[in-house]
């Protein structure tokens, strides 16, 4: 089974948004499998930094739309992008430090993390940007 499961709950309700959100937990699904299936520790940490690319990128992508339409909760909504892109980047650092850092404690703090921004931080801008006409 995989680590996070789409469901319906997950859905901020802009199309756009939900299949970005469903990719990135497709590559956090991929690297929990990889790490399951005893991978190689520089498959995973290949893994690992598509996904912290990809991550930048759609946080790019929310953080424009905020600007574009002048959401009110932009600084505190970014302050939680950065918050988890410095959390990735000192990952990243042990592992070109050689220290292998990759295992359950860092799938947990991912999926955590994920579930609990769509749910609460990123929810909050659904009706806004819908009153917007993003889709
Ligand atoms: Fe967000
Ligand atoms: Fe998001």
């Amino acid at each position: 089974m995989p680590l996070i499961q789409w469901n319906k709950q997950l859905s901020v309700g802009i199309a756009s948004i939900d299949e970005q959100h469903k990719k990135l937990i497709n590559m956090i699904n991929a690297l929990n499998d990889a790490l399951a299936e005893g991978q190689a520790d520089d498959i995973l940490v290949k893994i690992f930094d598509a996904l912290a690319v990809y991550t930048v990128k759609h946080f790019g992508y929310e953080e424009a739309l905020f600007s574009q339409y002048g959401y009110e909760e932009t600084q505190a909504h970014k302050n939680e992008h950065e918050a988890l892109i410095n959390q990735i980047v000192n990952l990243q650092q042990k592992m070109n430090d050689g220290d292998f850092i990759i295992g359950i404690e860092v799938m947990v703090f991912l999926k955590e993390w994920l579930l609990n921004h769509i749910l609460k931080t990123d929810m909050a801008y659904t009706q806004f940007l819908l009153s917007k006409g993003v889709t």
